[in-house]
């Protein structure tokens, strides 16, 4: 009887080494395989593909802050937060409002480090949430008009952050990228938003947008470099979107 039970509990320790070898071995296997660029390319692919499927046309997700909607991933608005603590702009100018969700997200984070004010161009005039530090204009981002608003302001600050979120054209997010990056100081940032669109990887369909437009801007703009620390989590809605000023 207890030879039984000793040859029993033997084959139960023989099964369970074998099992944590083999899933040592499967572990290494896919550690190697996940770690090949384009397996790895082709993954976040389909992720941000899933992510953004929910609303077929204007592929947001629903993400709320303080119940308003911000059209980002939360990984992004991560990445916001560690620029914003990092290079501490004066000033954010947001072009393209939508609802305000990120807007008054941007405020929160200027209240959380004691700094900043937040200005957000729309060619939408709706009611948005309202807070000390916000400022809404309304009209395009690329207009005189509307520039001029701030333009002392911005010059005369030590830090600022652009966030380039409205017309995805690649035609009005170049004329936005020429406008806005004389504003940038250097080791502040110029983010581009949504350049997966396009077959970047989603919505082939759209036609040249924002990756078209950073792409041009790039190679006649060499103050500019891509921040691919920015992209660190993966999955961003603006792969090569981070544009950090280095002269
Ligand atoms: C993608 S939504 C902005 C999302 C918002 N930044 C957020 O994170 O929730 C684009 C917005 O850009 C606005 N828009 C379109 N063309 C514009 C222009 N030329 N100038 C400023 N805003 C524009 C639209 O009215 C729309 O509200």
């Amino acid at each position: 009887m207890y030879r039984k039970f000793q040859n029993a509990v033997l084959q139960g320790r023989l099964i369970r080494a074998s099992y944590l070898k083999l899933m040592s071995i499967v572990d290494w296997l896919l550690s190697y395989v996940l770690s090949l660029p384009f397996i790895k390319d082709f993954i976040v692919a389909c992720f941000k593909i899933i992510v953004t499927s929910n609303h077929e046309q204007t592929r947001s997700i629903d993400c709320l802050w303080m119940g308003t909607r911000a059209n980002k991933y939360p990984a992004d608005l991560w990445i916001y937060s560690e620029i914003i603590y990092s290079t501490k702009p004066d000033i954010i100018i947001e072009c393209g409002t939508d609802r305000g969700g990120t807007t008054t997200f941007l405020a929160s984070l200027c209240d959380l480090f004691g700094n900043g004010s937040v200005i957000s161009i729309d060619v939408e005039s709706v009611k948005r949430p309202q807070h000390p530090r916000i400022q809404y204009l309304h009209g395009s981002s690329t207009q005189k008009e509307i520039t001029g608003i701030f333009e002392d302001q911005i010059n005369s600050a030590k830090n600022v952050l652009v966030i380039l979120d409205s017309d995805h054209s690649k035609e009005h997010v170049l004329n936005e990228l020429r406008l806005y990056s004389k504003f940038i100081k250097k080791g502040n940032y110029l983010i581009v938003e949504d350049t997966l669109l396009n077959g970047h990887p989603v919505l082939n369909s759209f036609g040249p947008g924002p990756m078209e437009a950073v792409n041009e801007f790039l190679l006649e703009n060499k103050d500019f470099i891509v921040d691919k620390n920015c992209e660190k989590f993966l999955m961003s809605l603006n792969p090569r979107g981070y544009l950090m000023r280095v002269r």
